[in-house]
């Protein structure tokens, strides 16, 4: 309950003033470094006052890739003269609008596609006290593959369980799908969730984690908007399936409308008694409610996210003990992503001959990608599982903007660190892409032209990890930040060949000994540059020189 008064707080006050944490350290018994650590943890809360206009412009891969430094800059600039309350701008992590680069946050309105211009006349509206909303512009319905139904009667696969009580044969149906988990990890799903049917604990949760907040990653955005039902009966099947009886959908702090969009859908169930007790007049009870994330990119990690949802500082657990067995409130928890969530109606609809016949190359299923980065068609796709990434960023995406080539691609955000154009022709499935020394990951494809250094790419992403370190772990905390130093250094000219041997003695360091993915892949955009792109990183190291010419070479 921490955060609904502290968000209370904020809401009165703007921000969180002293007096008022020690009132609520007082009203709840809890005390006061223990709401502190939590109000300092997250980006959501001020705990001083903020400007009138707070101007955050993402620095993250697209939008970097998309003039996201000189929007900044340009709008230093414009307002050089304003006072600090007034105006304060600063870099911000993902946004969650890769596809619309540049994006910005005034006051935690989020506007996309942003020019100084744009930015510049909304900051002054709010300096002068005037409201301002981000668009929201109509969602025309999008026709997705992957929706059984269609126009017809939705939640059809509930019904059905409700009645068969065809448990195993769920399991069993999951097992031959061979459906993994498309957060990331790629986990095999009907283990995770016969592994929790099988615990006796009377007492189970089922998680949804939408908090997407890699750079890149926009699929589960998309899919919010446009399959919200499919979500639902993902979550309300594991629930009946696993014997769950309280379902947590955790959803990043920026998606308001598929915020909006969720709760309109989970009203509509309750209404039509699909949620809640004795679901469709069963003995089955599913209560299901929307967790909004305070922010920060940590919390997708499962075990933080669990530690945010429970009240506390979102760092991640040690493991084991895994969620499955003691996971929210050390109960046994499904945890899965949103669109391994979708997969399970349309595996129970259509069957599993039907999920395998939708890939291709040896592939099961269908996938949602985003596509951002320097594309003439930045979106969201739904591909056949095992596409050709070509087919995905010269066809669907429309292919390199501004008549440039194709230099580089990241299959999957920074973790997946970049491959080169001449690797085009790997298809987008699990096995293909760790063969290339990538991963699938959360599908969120970031395409680089040819002007792009593959040095400021690495230090973009490198940068991104240190900023959101949760600092938990010392490999991590500390390495993060000396990977930074390191690479600002080769930007600078400040480059020694014994720098290589420290870089992989870093990485090295911080793969093995870090708690978390995020210290364990932070290394992989500067591993893969200096696998796919050496001579350029030589260039940099040795001679002091930017081939492309846009490091701040200072020799
Ligand atoms: C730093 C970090 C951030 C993560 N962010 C997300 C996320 O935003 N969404 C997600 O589903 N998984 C994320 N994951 C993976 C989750 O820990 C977990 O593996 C996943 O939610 C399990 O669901 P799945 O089996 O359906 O993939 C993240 C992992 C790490 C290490
Ligand atoms: S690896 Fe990084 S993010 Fe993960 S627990 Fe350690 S400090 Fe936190
Ligand atoms: S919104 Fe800027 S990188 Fe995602």
């Amino acid at each position: 309950m921490i955060f609904d008064d502290l968000r209370a707080i904020q809401l009165r006050h703007g921000f969180l003033p002293k007096a008022e944490l020690e009132g609520l350290s007082q009203r709840t018994q809890t005390p006061l470094y223990q709401i502190h650590s939590v109000a300092s943890f997250y980006p959501h809360f001020h705990l001083v006052p903020p400007a009138k206009a707070e101007i955050r412009v993402c620095a993250d891969m697209s939008c970097h890739l998309n003039g996201a430094c000189e929007l900044r800059a340009d709008l230093e600039r414009r307002f050089a003269n304003s006072r600090p309350d007034d105006v304060q701008i600063r870099d911000v992590s993902c946004l969650g609008r890769c596809d619309q680069a540049p994006a910005v946050s005034i006051n935690d309105h989020i506007f996309t596609d942003v020019t100084a211009d744009h930015a510049e006349r909304l900051a002054r509206r709010a300096i002068r006290g005037e409201d301002i909303h981000e668009p929201h512009p109509a969602q025309a319905r999008v026709e997705c593959k992957a929706d059984p139904y269609g126009e017809t009667e939705k939640y059809g696969v509930v019904r059905k369980l409700v009645q068969s009580r065809a448990f195993d044969e769920v399991l069993a149906q999951l097992k031959a799908s061979e459906l993994r988990g498309m957060g990331g990890a790629g986990f095999p799903t009907s283990m995770k969730w016969d592994l929790v049917r099988k615990e006796s604990n009377p007492v189970k949760y089922v998680v949804c984690n939408a908090d997407e907040s890699e750079p890149g990653t926009i699929k589960d955005r998309f899919i919010m908007t446009h399959l919200p039902h499919l979500l639902i009966e993902g979550m309300l099947i594991a629930g009946i399936v696993t014997g769950a009886k309280r379902g947590i959908l955790y959803i990043r702090h920026e998606y308001h409308l598929q915020e909006e969009i969720l709760g309109e859908e989970i009203r509509r169930c309750y209404r039509a008694g699909l949620l809640g007790k004795s679901i469709l007049g069963t003995s089955f009870t599913f209560e299901l409610e929307v967790f909004v994330s305070p922010g920060g990119y940590i919390c997708g990690e499962e075990t933080a996210l669990i530690e945010a949802i429970e009240g506390h500082r979102a760092e991640p657990r040690n493991k084991p003990p895994f969620p499955v067995q003691a996971g929210l409130w050390q109960k046994p928890t499904v945890l899965n992503n949103v669109e391994t969530f979708i997969n399970v109606p349309q595996i129970l609809a259509r069957g599993v001959d039907w999920f395998a016949a939708q890939g291709v190359g040896g592939s099961r299923g269908l996938k949602f990608v985003g596509v951002s980065g320097h594309v003439a068609r930045p979106g969201i796709f739904e591909v056949p599982m095992g596409t050709p990434m070509r087919e995905v960023i010269l066809n669907h995406a429309g292919g390199i903007c501004g008549g440039r080539q194709l230099k580089a691609f990241a299959p999957s955000g920074p973790s997946s660190g970049y491959l080169p154009a001449s690797m085009l022709d790997v298809r987008l499935d699990f096995k293909s892409l760790a063969e290339a020394g990538s991963m699938l990951g959360s599908g969120a494809i970031v395409a680089c032209d040819d002007t792009t250094c593959m040095l400021d790419m690495a230090l973009n992403a490198v940068r991104f990890y240190r900023n959101e370190s949760c600092g938990k772990c010392v490999p991590c905390r500390v390495g993060s930040q000396k990977m930074v130093d390191l690479l600002t250094g080769w930007t600078r000219g400040a480059g020694s060949p014994a720098d290589f041997r420290l870089l992989d003695e870093l990485s090295e360091a911080m793969k093995l000994a870090s708690i978390c993915g995020l210290g364990q892949f932070a290394h992989a955009p500067i591993t893969s540059v200096w696998t796919h792109f050496r001579e350029e990183l030589e260039a940099h190291v040795l001679q002091h020189r930017c081939p492309e010419g846009v490091c701040p070479m200072r020799v």
